[in-house]
């Protein structure tokens, strides 16, 4: 009996993403903290976001989701706990509003030295338990995750490589 509600139990989840870039820290930390840009630049995977507050280094905000880009009208809401812990790691609590079930993220970027070149890891992460019955979709839905990563993160490269070149420029 115990083995048949341990089937019907919510499933660990965790979506994982590394990305290797010439973009320095602070221009990507700086991009992470604007929160302004988020619903005209990422139209495509956010429908709005709203910040509610702020106090600090944290922001409370609401979110329209977009999982799916190519299908707009399916918009997720969520609410975000958003915290910028130290100059390269910020964490966020976020959950679907009217649930219970939070998602825990975290994003750190550290830059390293590889060949005389300055290069800069960044890697986020996202945990959750999702019901039960997603998880035969597993595959599938770190494939979608990783779609809507990949349109978000080639986004935000464009607006960086840019600010990076301006700052190159200026000094
Ligand atoms: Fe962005």
């Amino acid at each position: 009996m115990k083995k048949i509600f341990t089937l019907f139990k919510p499933y660990y989840f965790k979506h994982e993403v590394r990305r290797i870039t010439d973009i320095p820290v602070k221009i990507l930390m700086d991009n992470i903290c604007d929160f302004e840009h988020v619903s005209f630049v990422h139209k495509k995977c956010f429908k709005y976001n709203t910040v509610i507050k702020r106090v600090g280094n944290v922001t409370i905000l609401e979110y329209g989701v977009r999982h799916l880009p190519l299908i707009s009208f399916l918009v997720t809401n969520y609410f975000l706990i958003h915290q910028k812990i130290s100059i390269n790691k910020v964490i966020h609590k976020s959950k679907k509003i009217g649930t219970r079930n939070w998602v825990t993220s975290e994003i750190t970027i550290e830059e390293y030295e590889e060949n005389g070149i300055l290069k800069t890891l960044y890697k986020s992460s996202h945990e959750s338990f999702l019901p039960f019955y997603l998880k035969p979709f597993n595959f599938f839905i770190l494939k979608i995750a990783n779609h809507w990563s990949d349109i978000v993160w080639h986004e935000d490269y464009e607006i960086c490589a840019r600010g990076f070149e301006l700052e190159k420029m200026a000094f």
